[in-house]
């Protein structure tokens, strides 16, 4: 299976990621990788720096950036581990790209869906979002260092999560207001026992 974990920045998607792969690799018996973009692939934290650390390039430059990222990603790591039997699971994938460089820098959608789609990238079985409001999510990351995105701030946060929830119809949506670590890890197995028994 190929899970995608998507969300503003700050909606605990690298905690939940991670028991998320325990979990599945223990509930279906497959090995199971948990990965991440940009950059979660041998060689890619120089990329990851460059593209989170520069400012100034137009919204579809980000775009590709961020495509080359995917490409090598996909090729180097998810492709061989999907073709090996396991589990992967994805900290953001296309639907970033998206949510980041439509939603919130303004870049055609449709122009963006015609790049990404001819990429050919691997479709994930399920795409997770984990919803939470802007406020709470800009609150938890108020503390660390910015990279270039979370430096500008709860408005580009806003139109972000406005997008993702604009097509929460493509997405199990966990409801993540209110709830503590536990309770959307209970939510988010819940869902995913669901779905893996009926597509089994
Ligand atoms: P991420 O590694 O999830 O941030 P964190 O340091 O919080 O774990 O992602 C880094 C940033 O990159 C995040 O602000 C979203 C942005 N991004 C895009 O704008 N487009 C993309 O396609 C991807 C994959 C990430």
């Amino acid at each position: 299976m190929f899970i995608t974990i998507e969300g503003i920045d700050g909606s605990g998607k690298s905690t939940q990621a991670k028991r998320l792969a325990q979990w599945l690799e223990d509930f279906t018996g497959h090995e199971t990788i948990c990965t991440f973009e940009p950059g979660g692939w041998d060689g890619g934290k120089s990329l990851r720096d460059f593209i989170l650390g520069s400012s100034g390039y137009c919204a579809q430059s980000e775009l590709l950036l961020f495509l080359a990222d995917r490409s090598e990603h996909v090729s180097r790591v998810i492709l061989p581990a999907l073709k090996a039997g396991h589990n992967v699971i994805c900290e953001r994938w296309n639907d970033s790209t998206l949510a980041y460089q439509s939603g919130g820098h303004e870049l055609n959608v449709s122009d963006a869906e015609r790049i990404i789609a001819a990429c050919n990238f691997p479709e994930p079985n399920i795409k997770i979002l984990l919803d939470i409001e802007p406020e709470t999510a800009f609150s938890r990351i108020a503390s660390r260092t910015p990279d270039k995105f979370e430096a500008e701030g709860l408005k580009l946060m806003k139109k972000v999560s406005e997008f993702y929830r604009s097509r929460a119809g493509e997405y199990a949506v966990i409801d993540c207001n209110n709830l503590n670590e536990e309770e959307v890890f209970a939510a988010l197995t819940s869902k995913l026992e669901v779905y893996i028994c009926q597509s089994r």
